[in-house]
């Protein structure tokens, strides 16, 4: 069967590029005789195969030599506890609260402190940023936390939080590598891969030097503190080593394609030509605020569920796939990350624009 144009939210679309590589390397890596796989965490090969993806994750975010990059498991969901267990020094940290992964980060750090929600766009279901310019930020708040790019609700913040100089933690899942960022804004930015770098399962963390220390919550398991990973290079027991050389392989292909500025370049002009006909449909309509749309993440409805039913069986079948909203808002979402071709959305939105005329 052929490849169809996957609008998944993650796990989603890699680059075939990094697919081919990766079967032909499956029974054999580089000639030693076995798959990635297959070899061990503590063997020359795989040292090479994390160094490198380090480096060129370093390259690519120009990442600063006082941060540290680990690799670690339990997906995006596990820092929503880790990061409370290592920076909650006060026990109190500032949230704020733009959809549904905020808001479990939100709920999880109040197992461990007092999680102040200090903005929050609940009250019209997530589709909008609140202005972060002036924000009731606690004095004593150890941390305020954002998800940079709501996976869900499709916003995403185009300016980061006054923070009034405490350390800025950042959920980057939805957004990874889709655009240049700072680093050194934040004190901690980290994401799920399964998005756009590759396997679930594996995080990503960039972690300002000075918050990894031994000084974590009472009770903190070994597995939780940052320390433990950083100070065995993101192998402290078997990582998830598969995820790790693909997402050395992306990092490479996001390298050779141009970089960061490049891919942001490529973004915007794949994101216009679905929302710019999104503007201008009498049928479909974009969900949130236009200020705050996401680059990666386009929802967008017809207005009638029946229709909108109708709309995604028949772009299924022709091969436009995963275009369901999630489950707690429906409708459709389209998922546009770095792999997805700029022909995909060109394909999807001539689609809709029949589909259209058939129906309206
Ligand atoms: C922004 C964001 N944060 C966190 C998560 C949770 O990630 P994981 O399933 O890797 O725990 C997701 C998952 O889709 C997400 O989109």
């Amino acid at each position: 069967m052929d490849r169809v144009y996957n609008f998944s939210a993650g796990p989603a679309v890699l680059p075939e590029e990094v697919l081919r590589e990766a079967q032909d390397e499956m029974m054999n890596y580089r000639g030693c005789g076995m798959s990635v796989m297959e070899m061990s965490h503590r063997s020359k090969m795989f040292d090479e195969i994390i160094d490198e993806a380090e480096a060129d994750l370093r390259t690519l975010l120009q990442i600063p030599d006082d941060y540290a990059v680990l690799f670690m498991q339990g997906g995006a969901t596990l820092q929503f506890a880790q990061i409370p267990m290592n920076l909650m020094k006060n026990r109190v940290a500032d949230y704020i609260v733009t959809g549904t992964w905020a808001k479990k980060a939100w709920q999880e750090a109040a197992i461990y402190g007092t999680a102040n929600k200090i903005a929050s766009s609940e009250d019209k279901m997530f589709t909008y940023i609140p202005d972060c310019s002036d924000l009731p930020v606690s004095p004593d708040a150890d941390y305020v936390y954002i998800c940079e790019n709501n996976t869900i609700y499709g916003t995403k913040y185009h300016t980061l939080p006054n923070t009034k100089g405490k350390l800025l933690v950042s959920d980057v899942s939805s957004c990874f590598l889709s655009e240049p960022i700072d680093v050194t804004k934040y004190g901690i930015v980290y994401g799920g891969v399964q998005k756009n770098i590759g396997p679930a399962g594996l995080v990503v963390s960039i972690i300002r030097k000075d918050l990894i220390t031994d000084d974590v919550l009472a009770g903190t398991p070994t597995y939780m503190k940052f320390k433990t990973h950083a100070d065995n290079r993101s192998m402290y027991n078997t990582p998830n080593c598969y995820a790790i050389y693909i997402c050395g392989k992306v990092f490479k292909w996001l390298l050779k394609t141009g970089g960061l500025e490049k891919r942001k370049e490529i973004n915007e002009q794949k994101a216009a030509v679905l929302y710019d006909y999104l503007d201008s449909s009498r049928m479909f309509r974009g969900t949130v605020e236009k200020k705050d749309r996401s680059l990666m993440n386009v929802p967008f409805v017809t207005g009638d569920k029946d229709l909108d039913a109708k709309f995604i069986k028949e772009a299924t079948e022709a091969g436009f796939v995963n275009l369901k909203g999630h489950r707690s808002v429906g409708g459709m979402r389209a998922s546009i990350y770095n792999a997805m071709p700029v022909e995909g959305v060109q394909k999807l939105t001539e689609f809709m624009k029949q589909f259209e005329e058939v129906n309206a």
